[in-house]
């Protein structure tokens, strides 16, 4: 970052003195006010929870333009990526900072490939859930049980712990995800085929058994890949701060990465997509595109906790960039599948259609995110829905390495330690049980 040629002043009301902290600016995106002496210059603290107007870190790894609707990873447009490379180029990309050249793809493949089989001993974790446990529950368990496994790479201050363990996670999270959903089914675990790609392996995983070959649909592959690929990385997000905020502990990459998964969970983060196909399917319950109005009117009134799942960011009041793509590629996936007609995507559209008229969000600047389709086309491909955050998750574990790999290398980094505005009791003397 570099200092930019302004400067911030406070000023009080009650006479104290002011103060001048330094501004920064970094590439693109809005200027910082360095308010990092603040407390010790004013024995005040700033207030912003929601962390609204708070950068966390610099940053170099995901831009977004909320009112542009853009987003960039490490500088290239995703419309760009999503329809010129495979996730594993951008798992590269969000990682060194470079798509990788022919050779560099070709190694990087092959070493995440052979990293995907998971120790025999963590199908054994599974058998302690019930086969109708939340595969996000099971997830959040498994990905810190890896911890467990791997002592030779747990020292993330040690670069090469950091590079391999990177690489696990990313290779091992579709056999995992694959290994909650088969425990749900009460189907044998299917091992890793070496000679699949990283969405195709994920896919043979899912739904192939040992009964027979299991032949990977190359526009179903596809669109998983896209899926990946969309979801990698978001900037300073929930989960994501949640990682930084575990990592700056010191604690090894695959607790930091569970504790990423058990935050993605929330419906009103990741958990979205799961709670937006709910939502779909109540209102095509209730009488479909019919009872669209109803079902909007229920979300424009503030009493009734009703929100329109999939809508809304707190960051993009545009267009969700990712949203149309995730558009498109229902319209690739149920086309393929003969699913045109799909009542859940008409519903969807017609959702969109009217909620984008609508002055109540209109005036709020609420538009589909990448939730709004993603779980219409995993449905389509025959992803139960609450497996949903957990794709999320396998997808989003590369943009948390990138991101508590690059905390982790900047030698300011400090352990987080948030301070508070305290509203509670002053200090009062224990009274005798007798007299409370
Ligand atoms: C993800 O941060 C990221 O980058 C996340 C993510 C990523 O890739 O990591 O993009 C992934 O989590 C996408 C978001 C998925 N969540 C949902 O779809 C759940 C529904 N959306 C809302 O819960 C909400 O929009 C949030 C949580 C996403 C954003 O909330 P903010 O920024 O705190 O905004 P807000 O709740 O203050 O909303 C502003 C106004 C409020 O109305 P008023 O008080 O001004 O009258 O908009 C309303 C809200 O009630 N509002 C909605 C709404 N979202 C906001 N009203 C109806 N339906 C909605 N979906």
């Amino acid at each position: 970052m570099k200092l930019a040629d302004n400067k911030a002043t406070l000023s009080f009301s009650n006479g104290s003195p002011s103060v001048e902290m330094p501004v920064y600016q970094g590439n693109i995106g809005p200027d910082v006010i360095d308010i990092r002496k603040l407390y010790a210059q004013t024995g005040m603290f700033t207030y912003d929870p929601g962390f609204l107007s708070t950068a966390s870190c610099q940053s170099g790894i995901t831009y977004i333009d909320g009112d542009k609707g853009e987003l960039l990873y490490r500088g290239y447009p995703i419309e760009q990526l999503a329809t010129n490379v495979d996730y594993l180029d951008t798992c590269h990309l969000l990682l060194k900072g470079e798509l990788p050249n022919a050779t560099e793809r070709v190694d990087f493949h092959k070493l995440v490939t052979n990293h995907t089989m998971v120790n025999e001993q963590m199908q054994f974790f599974l058998r302690g859930f019930r086969r109708d446990a939340h595969p996000m529950a099971v997830l959040t368990g498994l990905v810190g049980a890896l911890s467990a496994f791997y002592h030779d790479s747990t020292d993330i201050n040690n670069p090469e712990h950091r590079e391999i363990a990177a690489i696990r996670l990313i290779a091992k999270m579709p056999t995992l995800v694959a290994m909650a959903y088969k425990y749900g089914v009460g189907q044998p675990f299917m091992y890793p085929q070496n000679d699949l790609s990283y969405s195709g392996n994920f896919l043979r995983m899912m739904f192939g058994t040992p009964c027979e070959e299991y032949k990977v649909n190359s526009v179903i592959e596809r669109a998983m890949d896209r899926i990946f690929i969309l979801h990698a990385d978001h900037e300073q997000n929930a989960s994501t701060s949640t990682v930084r905020l575990c990592g700056s502990s010191g604690t090894n990459p695959f607790a930091a990465i569970a504790a990423g998964v058990a935050c993605l969970w929330g419906p009103a983060h990741g958990g979205a997509n799961e709670a937006c196909l709910n939502m779909l399917e109540d209102i095509q319950r209730q009488g479909g595109v019919s009872k669209v109005g109803q079902f909007m009117e229920q979300v424009k009134d503030k009493n009734s906790g009703v929100k329109l799942m999939g809508f809304g960011h707190r960051v993009y009041k545009n267009y969700d960039p990712r949203a149309k793509l995730m558009q498109e590629t229902c319209n690739e996936v149920l086309e393929a599948l003969g699913l045109e007609n799909d009542p859940l995507f008409k519903l969807a559209k017609q959702l969109e259609k009217i909620a984008l008229e609508d002055d109540y969000f209109v005036q709020r600047k609420l538009y589909p995110n990448v939730d709004f389709y993603s779980g219409i086309v995993q449905r389509a491909i025959g992803i139960p829905v609450n497996l949903f955050t957990g794709i999320f998750a396998l997808a989003r574990t590369v943009g948390w390495i990138a991101q508590l790999n690059e905390m982790i290398g900047d030698p300011e980094y400090k352990i987080g330690r948030p301070r508070q505005l305290f509203t509670g009791s002053v200090k009062r003397d224990v009274k005798p049980l007798d007299q409370r």
